[in-house]
């Protein structure tokens, strides 16, 4: 092995460029050349390549978003797609590729791996949704903007008296809810993985009112309903008159926290060591403190379940 090829793709987290620079350097320590796809897969069947080195990956281990750009790739899903990433793979003269994303980016990881290719993923989504590691690069980071902007939220909350609906993101997952909700002392967190009735989120609310609350916060997953959805349920079936927040993209953007940039130094050199022990067709994540290579389908054929003890603590702490 001489050349290694390095992509970012699915939506950016930060952390990556953290990520890329440990992949690179990794590499170049150990003699290997590494040579950069822009755009994800896109950049890899469009032959847009750029050279890293020891100093184009300099004083970008703390910038957010990715230096290499990042896209969702449509055609990288069609089995033409794939055989074309595998001859522009061969034209670059590429041994190995590492891909930086998540399960879907993993996904088309796994299919170069199927035909004999190389590959070594490492996790990075701010929606922490991949089993094989206990945490996803850009998690953190995105848990720390969304409770800056709930801290905010609650000055408002408090001062008026108010109801709040905060909307994270997560996709289809409630970990960013969860932690956001728990971190930030929400009274209340709706997420995909757990049914709910919108009777018994009223009574609560009512209770709480009783209870003297004069404010409260509701964090909702996206995967639940939008925020716009449950402020008219709530309505409806209360007659509560909530206000609603969407963060949004702004849980993507921002320099990675001290937990991103580590995490992903040390997957970024896990998955160079990797590659040099021969483990292809693997993801690296961090496992109870320890970096591990397992198969790279476990993102997503096992389930990565959210802590129901972290939900029962809201409705507890949330009194
Ligand atoms: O996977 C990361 C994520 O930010 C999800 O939380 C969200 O649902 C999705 O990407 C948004 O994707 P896009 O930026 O393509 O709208």
């Amino acid at each position: 092995m001489k050349r290694v090829g390095l992509l970012t793709s699915g939506g950016d987290a930060p952390g990556m460029n953290a990520a890329i620079r440990a992949v690179t350097r990794a590499a170049i320590y150990n003699g290997l050349e590494v040579i950069g796809f822009r755009r994800g897969y896109e950049g890899l069947l469009d032959g847009d390549v750029i050279p890293l080195s020891i100093s184009s990956v300099g004083g970008i281990i703390l910038r957010g978003g990715t230096m290499l750009r990042t896209a969702r790739s449509d055609r990288f899903k069609k089995p033409e797609g794939i055989r074309e990433g595998l001859r522009r793979l061969k034209e670059f003269d590429i041994d190995a590729l590492v891909v930086i994303g998540g399960d879907g980016s993993f996904h088309g990881a796994y299919e170069l791996h199927k035909l004999g290719f190389p590959v070594v993923g490492i996790p990075g989504t701010i929606d922490n949704d991949m089993a094989g590691t206990d945490c996803t690069i850009g998690f953190d980071t995105a848990c720390n903007t969304a409770l800056d902007c709930i801290e905010k939220l609650r000055d408002t909350a408090s001062s008026h008296e108010r109801l709040f609906i905060v909307e994270v993101m997560g996709r289809n997952a409630g970990f960013l809810a969860l932690e956001a909700a728990v971190a930030a002392g929400a009274e209340f967190v709706l997420v995909p993985e757990i049914p709910f009735e919108m009777d018994t989120l009223c009574q609560k609310l009512h209770y709480a009112h009783e209870r003297g609350k004069t404010h409260s916060l509701i964090i909702i997953a996206e995967g639940v309903m939008p925020a716009a959805d449950l402020q008219s349920k709530l309505k409806d079936t209360g007659g509560y008159d909530a206000r609603i927040i969407v963060l949004g993209h702004i849980q993507r953007g921002g320099n990675p926290s001290s937990f991103d940039a580590v995490l992903a130094s040390r997957l970024g050199g896990g998955a160079i060591d990797a590659l040099i022990r021969g483990d292809y067709g693997t993801m690296v994540g961090r496992i109870s403190g320890k970096i591990v290579a397992s198969p790279i389908q476990v993102a997503w054929e096992q389930k990565k379940d959210l802590d129901e003890d972290m939900l029962r603590l809201v409705d507890i702490l949330g009194i």
